[in-house]
């Protein structure tokens, strides 16, 4: 959710009316989710780097705008058949953001519709380091052999062990970066870059996205469907590599 600082500065705005008008697209966003029975929507709120390096004031400005959030829209997403989660080491950030959370979790857990979550205080190393951790913990405890560990093992330990993988990842802003986010889970992720900054972006933009992604081919790192592989085996080995 990237842009909301050159949203208002192109305005003449403060960065946190930026951030105001970012916290109201959310609503659209997710209501559009929820219209196509989307399961799954992450949504990349507030990374830990922003938390370190972002002035303290701006930092706190962006709590209240969360819990504000979370407050005004619990019962939109009640209508909406929406629950919402969160990942990130969401431990760290202020006891009564931390209780509102909690709140607005436990108020929308009964919904079976799209699964919100918010990345608040997320970073991608500092989750493959606490994922880490956990492991470690599991295999001492276990006594597990280090040759029997598995990338499933690893992903099992993760924030979104309970997540599939992203099938589409959106950037706002036009950025050509991840910054830390979900970096094992979008090994086989479509990236969709769009220049619209986050404050303009609105379900249709999100649907185009999902139109793109519609047309690609995905081959995880195999043939496309039906493309048939070259005889090689009776190929000379000094024809192999073009002198
Ligand atoms: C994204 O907008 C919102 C958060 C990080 C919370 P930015 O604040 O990063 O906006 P730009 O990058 O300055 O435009
Ligand atoms: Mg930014």
């Amino acid at each position: 959710m990237d842009g909301n600082g050159r949203w208002a500065g192109k305005r003449r705005l403060k960065r946190f009316l930026g951030h105001q008008q970012g916290a109201e697209a959310v609503h659209f966003v997710v209501e559009t989710a929820s219209r196509i029975d989307l399961p799954w929507l992450t949504l990349y709120a507030f990374s830990l780097e922003n938390n370190l390096r972002r002035p303290k004031t701006e930092v706190s400005f962006l709590m209240r705008l969360l819990s504000a959030y979370l407050t005004s829209n619990v019962q939109r997403m009640n209508d909406n058949n929406v629950r919402i989660h969160y990942v990130g080491r969401t431990h760290e950030l202020p006891n009564e953001v931390q209780e509102r959370m909690q709140w607005a979790a436990e108020a929308t857990q009964q919904n079976t519709g799209t699964t919100l979550t918010l990345a608040l205080n997320y970073g991608a190393r500092s989750e493959l380091v606490d994922a880490f951790k956990r492991l470690y913990a599991e295999i001492e405890q276990k006594h597990i052999r280090l040759d029997d560990i598995t990338e499933q093992d690893i992903q099992r330990h993760l924030y979104t062990a309970h997540m599939p993988d992203p099938d589409l990842l959106i950037r706002t802003s036009g950025e050509m970066r991840i910054s830390n986010y979900l970096l094992w889970q979008i090994a086989y992720t479509e990236i969709f870059v769009t220049n619209r900054l986050w404050p303009d972006f609105r379900g249709l933009h999100m649907l185009e996205a999902i139109e793109d992604f519609q047309r690609r081919e995905r081959r995880y790192g195999g043939l496309s469907d039906g493309s048939e592989s070259d005889d090689v085996t009776s190929l000379p080995a000094n024809q192999l590599v073009n002198s």
